[in-house]
């Protein structure tokens, strides 16, 4: 067995004195429900090839190393650790030191299912191009890609992943590369970059938001993980799924009077969907009819949409209020339609032929209007209302507020009021939501955002987005947003862009 592992070493290139009784020691203390070493093991390095855009990327990698002493599933708890090999013999990367290089730490959570680690790609299954890990090494990044547990994680026939274990371990991923700051070979702790998409997007915002943020201890406590700081300089979510008890209310307020809908494969998959599904998603094309039940329940959660927005107090950037009146129009509707007029104007600089978005008015290659009320038969609805907390508690995200044996729950209080059945913890619901920890004395929140969600995301209402970004600079945090059009659910697309940005705000 020993001789196996070390054969599969070797042929993946050199190894930095490797040691096999400790690459051993790991998968043996997972079978035995061990407490895990803290301390990362500086041994179990070994240096990797890829190529990029032509060129050779040289890497060490650290793979599956539990980052939690007590696991509730080591095998969702592992991270793994990749740095560009100049680092490991004085070298600079694109302006970058040892000392400097940031972390950017991907995520591979989808769909609220277990997130997988991921290790750097030539080419990503779905785009047939280098994923985001190996771009990072690319641009002299350290990457750190930790696995985290999802609604389907199971041990022991407990459901270990439901919410909030997605933030815990995120967080505990943070804690591990602190505790190891002075082991780890390359890498600062304090330029640490999360990213993600969809759930994982809305995974990478609460990181974001929620740093040492005290209702966590005791989850993180019961893991094992680090007694370290868990804030994050810079947070990267594409398309976040987030503030789920109001997203029923902001789907309807955008897709109100539009009775067909085209679900996403993964959403029709129910549990044999991966995460991967989740964040490349495929809708059906067969369109299906919602119920009179569920037309009923759309008005309701559309007309309770400007009280929720109200009660925000928002702000854009020059002071002025943003607000609905009680038929779902005012300046927040305003500062929505000017997001997709922005993305259009975008895209017609980039020579594109806007003439199908009959939606909007274009004269002499400007976007002088749009009509929100048009945009969803132009892109059409995902999902039927409630868009997101079923009346039969079969969403993914009923599943993810579902107890250890697997028991889903309502989330949004409206839907609750009006069909009953179990409702989640009040408390878990608020700490699944980044907004509610924005402005707060003992919470730090990362200073910088990249927020992108798709101007064709029917997955959720750009309402969602838009929110989380005007309450994230109202507390102080920088955010660079941008609905790029003609971009479904999707993230990971503008590598090249995010990595600008990363730059930008770390050189
Ligand atoms: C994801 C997409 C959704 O539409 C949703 O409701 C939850 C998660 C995702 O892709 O992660």
């Amino acid at each position: 067995m020993k001789k196996k592992i070390l054969a599969a070493v070797l042929s993946f290139g050199m190894i930095f004195s490797i040691n096999p009784e400790k690459i051993f020691s790991v998968t043996s203390a997972a079978m035995m429900n061990q407490n895990y070493d803290l301390n990362f093991d500086t041994s179990c390095g070994i240096e990797k090839t890829l190529n990029y855009e032509g060129r050779e990327i040289k890497f060490v990698a650290y793979e599956n190393i539990v980052y939690v002493a007590n696991p509730a599933s080591a095998e969702s708890q592992s991270l793994s650790i990749y740095i560009p090999s100049e680092y490991m013999s004085g070298g600079t990367v694109n302006g970058y030191t040892a000392k400097t290089a940031p972390i950017f730490m991907p995520n591979g959570v989808g769909g609220y299912m277990p997130g997988k680690i991921l290790p750097p790609v030539e080419k990503d299954n779905f785009t047939q191009e280098p994923n985001a890990t190996l771009t990072a090494l690319s641009r002299g990044l350290v990457v750190v890609s930790p696995a985290i547990r999802g609604r389907f994680t199971v041990e022991n026939n407990v459901y270990v992943g439901k919410a909030p274990a997605l933030i815990v371990d995120y967080k505990a991923a943070v804690r591990y590369l602190r505790h190891n700051k002075n082991l780890l070979p390359a890498g600062d702790v304090e330029k640490i970059i999360s990213n993600g998409t969809s759930a994982g997007g809305a995974l990478s915002a609460a990181l974001g938001s929620m740093g040492n943020a005290s209702e966590f201890e005791k989850y993180l406590q019961e893991i094992g993980a680090a007694n370290e700081r868990d804030d994050i300089f810079a947070a990267s979510c594409y398309c976040p799924i987030t503030n789920l008890e109001n997203a029923d209310a902001a789907y309807e307020w955008i897709f109100y009077g539009e009775n067909k809908y085209y679900p996403a494969m993964w959403q029709l998959a129910g549990a044999n969907a991966t995460a991967d599904d989740a964040n490349k998603p495929k809708d059906s094309e067969v369109a299906y009819d919602m119920t009179v039940e569920e037309i009923k329940i759309s008005k309701v959660l559309r007309d309770a949409f400007p009280a929720y927005v109200n009660s925000l107090n928002l702000h854009d950037a020059n002071g002025r209020r943003l607000t609905l009146n009680r038929n779902g129009d005012g300046s927040f509707r305003d500062f929505i339609k000017q997001k997709y007029m922005e993305s259009a104007q975008v895209a017609l600089y980039e020579g594109r032929n806007l003439s199908d978005a009959t939606w909007l008015t274009i004269r002499n290659g400007k976007v002088i209007d749009a009509d929100l009320s048009k945009y969803p038969s132009a892109v059409t609805r995902q999902k039927a209302a409630p868009a997101f907390d079923k009346i039969d508690l079969s969403s993914a995200e009923n599943d993810e507020f579902g107890t250890t044996s697997n028991q889903p729950k309502h989330f949004d209080s409206i839907v609750h009021d009006i069909y009953g059945g179990e409702m989640a913890d009040a408390e878990m619901i608020r700490i699944m939501n980044p907004l509610n920890f924005l402005g707060r004395n003992d919470v730090k929140v990362a200073k910088h955002f990249r927020i992108r969600a798709g101007a064709a995301d029917r997955d959720t209402s750009l309402a969602i987005s838009v929110i989380l970004t005007l309450k994230l600079q109202e507390h102080g945090s920088t955010v660079n947003y941008f609905s790029p059009w003609g971009i479904g659910h999707a993230g990971d697309y503008d590598l090249d862009r995010l990595f600008d940005w990363i730059d930008s705000i770390c050189k």
